[in-house]
């Protein structure tokens, strides 16, 4: 049955993408037949220079209003469940009006649903009744219901309004790496977005900030002991290859990079767990709270190395662990956990629910929108005012400290 679904779906999006006017009018039954809204692409910076994101990280949706809230005041108990998670979600959309929404993983708690399909549907319904572009990765409780993580991730790049990719195309692969195709990577919802400049701008037709976002994997089993997934070394190779590509861009705007040295292409990465340096972030200066241990896996398997050597990444936004809401810097590099966001998901009492917010912010030309020059990130609270916590500055082209 969900196959079915799944085929029937993925044929529409077909016929769609052929242009095919009559899909819109066919019709099963008596009802008419949905096609994918798709938002305009390329992803860009509006007209006042900034493009900002809302990262949600955990949602943790089960069913709706039947699943009950975990960790909130026991007098908040009775009138709590996933439909709060649902109306944090419309109120920060609202308020914050974002031009991109970051899902960073465990937007289902698949034990907590029968059917994943449906429990997407409602997680995710916000960002589509918005009409913004999203996009997802998952985390390791998305898969534990009827679809596997393949499974998801294709569901998840059928949805309204969502630019998730299962994985990159082989035509995306190729464009990004000049021909050296890279296909076979371990998981799923390893893809990359880019983000043209202002439109009007010298930098309006190409990416000046690339969305780099990695399937971390759920759960393995090392040597016999239980740990936690990570980014294998397929991804970090598909990743190094990509952001290559892009910086050798450079070359065919040489002139374009001389004089706007905004022009080179700054990164932001989006996954769901933590790599195991986060850990020495408790004995440095952070940004927002540690309120529990990382859990992350047993295997360290590079991605801090390859981040530093690829340089064009300058914060990696993290999940998973929900009392954690800090950002601390880790060889130039800025980690930021979003902050539990879901009611069903553990957390802590009296501390209310939390999103994160970036903006990246362009540089100011004489007559002209260049590239980012600066990003910058807060959380808000799904407290009465929405309260705004921690701004803080992530990175700057001209450091002037
Ligand atoms: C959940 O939503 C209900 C109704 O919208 C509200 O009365 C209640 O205070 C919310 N609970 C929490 C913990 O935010
Ligand atoms: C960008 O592309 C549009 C449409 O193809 C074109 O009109 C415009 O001149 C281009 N701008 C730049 C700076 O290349």
């Amino acid at each position: 049955m969900l196959y079915s679904l799944l085929y029937l779906t993925l044929i529409l999006a077909i016929l769609f993408s052929l242009h095919t006017q009559i899909a819109h009018k066919l019709l099963i039954g008596h009802h008419p037949l949905h096609v994918k809204r798709s938002p305009h692409l390329p992803l860009r910076f509006s007209s006042d220079g900034t493009f900002k994101i809302l990262q949600v990280a955990d949602m943790h949706f089960g069913t709706g209003m039947v699943t009950s809230c975990r960790d909130v005041l026991s007098s908040e108990f009775a009138y709590c469940s996933d439909l709060n998670t649902t109306r944090f979600l419309k109120r920060i959309i609202e308020f914050e009006k974002p031009d991109f929404i970051a899902f960073t993983g465990d937007n289902i708690f698949g034990s907590s649903t029968p059917d994943a399909a449906e429990s997407l549907l409602r997680a995710f319904a916000p960002a589509m009744e918005a009409g913004l572009p999203w996009a997802a990765v998952l985390g390791n409780h998305d898969q534990e219901s009827t679809m596997n993580r393949e499974e998801l991730m294709s569901f998840i790049s059928l949805l309204d309004y969502s630019v998730s990719q299962t994985n990159p195309s082989v035509e995306d692969a190729s464009r990004a790496t000049k021909g050296d195709i890279i296909t076979d990577i371990d998981g799923f919802g390893n893809y990359n977005l880019e983000v043209y400049g202002a439109p009007g701008s010298h930098l309006a037709n190409i990416s000046v900030l690339d969305l780099f976002f990695l399937d971390s994997g759920d759960r393995e089993v090392v040597q016999g002991v239980k740990t936690y997934g990570w980014i294998k070394e397929s991804q970090l190779h598909w990743l190094r290859g990509v952001s290559k590509g892009y910086q050798g861009q450079k070359e065919d705007r040489h002139l374009l990079a001389e004089a706007l040295p905004s022009a080179t292409p700054c990164a932001l990465a989006f996954f769901h767990i933590p790599i195991p340096e986060v850990r020495q972030l408790y004995y440095q200066n952070i940004i927002g709270q540690f309120l529990e241990g990382v859990a992350c896996s047993s295997v360290n398997s590079g991605v801090l190395q390859t981040l530093v050597s690829m340089g064009d990444v300058k914060a990696v936004f993290i999940g998973h662990d929900h009392k954690n809401d800090f950002c601390g810097n880790l060889e130039g590099i800025w980690f930021c956990y979003g902050g539990g966001f879901g009611y069903h998901a553990y957390g802590r009492v009296g501390w209310p629910r939390r999103a994160r917010i970036i903006v990246a912010e362009l540089e100011k030309g004489d007559n002209s929108w260049m590239g980012v020059e600066r990003i910058r990130t807060w959380k808000r609270l799904d407290d009465e005012k929405l309260s705004k916590l921690d701004e803080q500055v992530l990175w700057e082209l001209h450091q002037t400290r």
